[in-house]
């Protein structure tokens, strides 16, 4: 057969074979129309890939064979092989590997980046609630939603990142008249700290309210107010929000975390006219004095007004998923909250294909994901707490993570050797990176275990090991002398031995990787790969000499390819500027 033209240097391997076996198997049989061909990664003693074959096949083992005669030639493949049950085993070319490398090191990563069929994407991540401090909680959803939506940018996706802030609701009513009781000063004080407010609150505002009955009726008349859009009240509320709002953007710039507030208030205005839409429609009923949507399968129906003619969490989301979907024109809306609200955002997604608002293929686009994630537990399994048995705050954590960093750096001689200024930044990039690292490291759905020992070892699966790997490249490199931007043009890429050519297969897998990730949703896939790619480029390293060698300028390229794959997952680690570490 003739030579597959596709097959350049480079991209998805997975989909590059799929694309010939898919050839191989119109030419084989012509008059069938067989499914998209199945390739995975094989045992590494039979090859590097192999085509599944079918069941459909009666005779799996000849069809193989002629499977395998039919594949069209290609510089990808080095020899294939039939194995027992008709599967065919491909031994990709270390020529093709090595050019591909290459081709990328000259091109960019990007040229390495999965092409995604969508332009648009709403990440709802992180969406604490005002009037209280990001917990350890909130860890998860800021540094998973973060993640996600770093992967679907370099895939080419307009992402809309969103912060669904709890801005809105019955709660600001104490909220309010709280902050004109506490400081009656608190149109000019811009310093009043969350941690006060949220402190004070949690001790006094929910008994205020239960058995003070002028404040809670005080607290009742200042929503009506606000609601009316009464200034004094508005201006309260803005207050209110703005302190909490200061406070999450610290925490989010020591986090490298880019997030947009369109919080639950900017909703408010529309949810009428979204559920008159549904009324229309015939989805709304009566039930209880509530207004429901009926959700088959569910014994509970999805309320979107109360008895009191309030509206809710769910007539929000609604109303915020008719605004991605019709004003945004998002394809794919992903939320990223614990796994305890799945169950709301499926009634809701629920709701929202009632409506034809979205396909009845769960597949198809637009589409609607709910990212679940489970708990973060302390040492004793339980939720994490601190030893005064209270919910730890985002911010405390991080300044410890940051402290015994930097005591580890100290305790390496770091002090010496650099600038407080550089002793600090380190501290914190290693520290922080840590911190996300390990939430993202093991499948999303699981709870882990948080200990700063299991965090910041530097010998384990962690992000400190990695930057100690990513380092050793750079210094690498670094004595070299070369100059790489050259080196890349003019050296050659070989990879001769079993390290080498393992070390440059993981490499060419970067692609179907953050594809993986992206279409799953799962950061735990990219941690993976970091940290295969750690342990191969330390096999490398413990085995073959690089610099001085006859091999230098190839081992030079490989280890400059290693550090390009390793920066591209700075979403995971914050690698960048640590050459030095
Ligand atoms: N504010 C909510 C909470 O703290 C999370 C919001 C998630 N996003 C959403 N669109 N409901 O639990």
């Amino acid at each position: 057969m003739e030579a597959n033209k596709d097959e350049e240097c480079g991209g998805n391997i997975k989909q590059l074979l799929a694309q010939m076996f898919a050839r191989s198997l119109k030419g084989t049989f012509p008059n069938e129309a067989y499914v998209q061909p199945l390739i995975a990664i094989c045992n590494e003693n039979f090859g590097d890939y192999q085509w599944k074959t079918m069941p459909e096949f009666k005779n799996p083992r000849s069809v193989g064979e002629a499977i395998m005669k039919n594949l069209p030639k290609s510089d990808m493949i080095e020899s294939c092989s039939v194995a027992g049950p008709g599967f065919v085993n491909v031994v990709l070319s270390k020529t093709w590997l090595a050019k591909s490398i290459q081709k990328m090191l000259v091109e960019g990563i990007q040229t390495w980046a999965p092409k995604l069929s969508i332009k648009r994407a709403v990440v709802d991540f992180s969406s604490p609630n005002i009037a209280k401090e990001l917990h350890v909680g909130h860890l998860r959803s800021t540094v998973i939603g973060d993640t996600i939506a770093r992967i679907l940018e370099f895939s080419g996706v307009e992402v809309l990142r969103r912060n669904h802030v709890g801005d809105w609701g019955t709660q600001f009513g104490m909220l309010m008249e709280f902050l004109f009781e506490q400081w009656p000063q608190w149109e000019d004080d811009k310093e009043i700290p969350i941690k006060d407010l949220q402190a004070r609150l949690l001790q006094t505002i929910q008994k205020r309210f239960d058995n003070d009955s002028s404040f809670k009726e005080r607290a009742q008349k200042a929503v009506v107010s606000l609601q009316s859009g009464e200034p004094k009240y508005l201006k309260a509320w803005a207050q209110i929000c703005e302190i909490s709002r200061r406070e999450f953007q610290k925490v989010y710039n020591r986090l490298k975390v880019h997030i947009e507030e369109k919080g639950e208030s900017f909703y408010n205005p529309y949810i009428s006219r979204v559920l008159e839409g549904l009324r229309n429609e015939g989805l709304i009923e009566e039930s209880e004095g509530a207004q429901v949507i009926q959700i088959e399968g569910e014994t509970i129906p999805l309320i979107v007004v109360k008895k009191d003619g309030g509206f809710n969490y769910a007539s929000t989301d609604l109303t915020a998923l008719w605004y991605c979907l019709n004003e945004e024109k998002a394809e794919w809306i992903i939320y990223v909250t614990d796994v305890g609200q799945r169950e709301h955002f499926e009634m809701v997604f629920h709701a929202a294909k009632r409506a034809g608002w979205l396909p009845s293929d769960d597949n198809a686009y637009p589409k609607v994901t709910h990212v679940g994630f489970g708990l973060v537990l302390g040492v004793d399994h339980r939720r994490l707490r601190t030893r005064c048995n209270e919910v730890v705050r985002l911010a405390d954590l991080l300044d410890e993570a940051k402290k015994l960093s930097k005591q580890a750096l100290v305790d390496r001689g770091k002090a010496a050797e650099w600038t407080e200024e550089e002793l600090e930044e380190t501290a914190e990039a290693v520290g922080y990176g840590a911190v996300k690292y390990f939430d993202l490291k093991d499948n999303r759905f699981t709870d882990y275990t948080f200990s700063f020992k299991l965090v910041l070892n530097d010998k384990g699966n962690t992000a400190v090991y990695l930057l100690y790997a990513h380092a050793r490249i750079c210094s690498i490199i670094r004595k070299s002398g070369k100059d790489m931007e050259e080196l890349k043009k003019v050296g050659e890429i070989v990879l001769g031995n079993t390290h080498e050519r393992a070390l440059g297969l993981h490499l060419l897998q970067f692609s179907e990787i953050v594809e993986e990730a992206c279409c799953n949703l799962l950061p735990n896939v990219l941690c993976k790969y970091l940290y295969d790619l750690s342990d191969y480029f330390t096999n490398l390293y413990n085995n073959c000499k690089v610099n001085g060698s006859a091999e230098e300028t190839s081992r030079l390229l490989l280890c400059e390819a290693t550090a390009v794959a390793d920066i591209e997952f700075d979403y995971v680690t914050e690698l960048d500027n640590l050459d030095a570490y």
